[in-house]
């Protein structure tokens, strides 16, 4: 088995469907709070997987945690689980202080117990994957070179500061007591089950409901762009050949300021779905107020992963994001529960 935690968010999810798409794969325990991010509708194609074990609790739960290593003696943890979204990070920091710090201090506590008593073969082969962001990086101007893992850390959101004190936790754990992890810092994700409080998925669903879409600011700041799949197949990658104690960056070279991607998501749009107007979504971009400390530039430098570990993402941007728009045109089912929060119902009955 391995345990990933935070596996009915957007990227866990894909990364559980990924793995499990593998006949020869092992089982995944899945550890997740299912917060307002985690959607176990994501999880669906997986219904009759005897292979995949979904566990509703919290990182940070210190009878829980330990009771799932002891039960299902994992040779590898993966943790995605985390409050995710920046804009909430500026609101409400509290949640991400208590699950991105202390439940990764939790979580590494117990599997580091787990880990001791375990015997030297297991103990050899066992490791523990942290998946963080490039954000921890800070912000760069136009002309900076990208981040390399060797940067220092410049966090500038309440987001940003807890995953990088995560990341901190997680050296000091190696450095410290020989625990084995690998860091992953990657840069912004897309595709399939994104919630919709994100860039992408936002722009695409209120293009198609009729509603603006929201730029900060003058729309110029800068991500790298990575289609979610080619993530979780550089995380397989570190997973298996990653070297204990290292950190990995990894990205698309998709570099695009926010208005492009918008007036992109806009163009495939009018050929895939035209409005009936027959004037394009882009009518509907708005500029609006900016995020506070709006960081204005993300870059990543992968050229380590790909030296050493030989992986390389499968999709550009202009393939990533026209797959993307096709499968939220193609899931009408699953976009209504999201945007109705229908999707919330069945746990509330499950978990009342
Ligand atoms: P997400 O918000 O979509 O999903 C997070 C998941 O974690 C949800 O299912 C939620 O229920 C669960 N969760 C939250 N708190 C928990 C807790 N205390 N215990 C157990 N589960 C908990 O996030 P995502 O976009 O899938 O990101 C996954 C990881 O990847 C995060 O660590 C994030 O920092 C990192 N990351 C994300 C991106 C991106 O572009 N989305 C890029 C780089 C790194
Ligand atoms: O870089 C990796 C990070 O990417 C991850 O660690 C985070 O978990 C993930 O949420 C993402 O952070 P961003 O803040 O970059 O993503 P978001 O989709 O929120 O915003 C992308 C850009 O678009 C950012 O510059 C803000 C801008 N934006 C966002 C929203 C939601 C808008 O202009 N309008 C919007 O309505």
């Amino acid at each position: 088995m391995i345990l990933i935690t935070g596996g009915a968010g957007f990227i866990g999810s894909n990364f559980a469907l990924n793995w499990l798409a593998d006949s020869a794969s092992e089982g995944v325990v899945n550890l997740d709070k299912l917060t307002y991010a985690g959607n176990l509708a994501n999880l669906e194609p997986l219904n009759n997987d005897l292979r995949h074990i979904f566990i509703h609790g919290d990182i940070g739960d210190k009878e829980l945690v330990p009771k799932l290593l002891k039960d299902y003696q994992p040779r590898a943890i993966v943790n995605f689980a985390a409050e995710s979204h920046v804009d909430r990070s500026i609101h409400d920091p509290a949640e991400f202080v208590a699950t991105n710090i202390i439940g990764t201090f939790n979580l590494l506590e117990s599997a580091r117990e787990y880990w001791n008593g375990l015997n030297e073969s297991a103990k050899k082969v066992f490791r523990f994957h942290h998946v963080s962001t490039d954000e921890v990086y800070g912000s760069l101007s136009l002309t900076d070179p990208a981040f390399t893992e060797t940067d220092a850390y410049e966090p500038n959101s309440p987001y940003s500061a807890s995953k990088a004190a995560s990341d901190h936790l997680v050296r000091a754990w190696f450095h410290t007591y020989g625990f084995p992890v690998v860091t992953t810092n990657c840069s912004n994700n897309y595709g399939p089950y994104h919630f919709p409080e994100k860039l992408i998925p936002l722009v695409i669903l209120n293009a198609l409901n009729s509603k603006p879409l929201p730029i900060y600011g003058d729309g110029q700041q800068i991500r790298d762009w990575l289609y979610v799949g080619d993530h979780c197949s550089a995380i397989r990658e570190v997973l298996t050949k990653g070297k204990l104690g290292e950190t990995y960056n990894i990205g698309g070279w998709n570099e695009k300021a926010n208005i492009d991607v918008v007036k992109t998501i806009c163009t495939i749009l009018d050929q895939l779905k035209p409005r009936s107007d027959g004037k394009s979504y882009a009518e509907q971009i708005t500029f609006v107020k900016d995020r506070p400390g709006h960081d204005r530039r993300y870059a990543i430098d992968a050229s380590k992963v790909e030296r050493e570990l030989a992986w390389r993402p499968e999709e550009t941007f202009d393939t990533g994001i026209r797959k993307t728009v096709q499968w939220y045109l193609d899931n009408p089912a699953w976009v209504e529960s999201v945007l109705s929060g229908s999707y919330r119902d069945w746990l509330k009955k499950q978990y009342r």
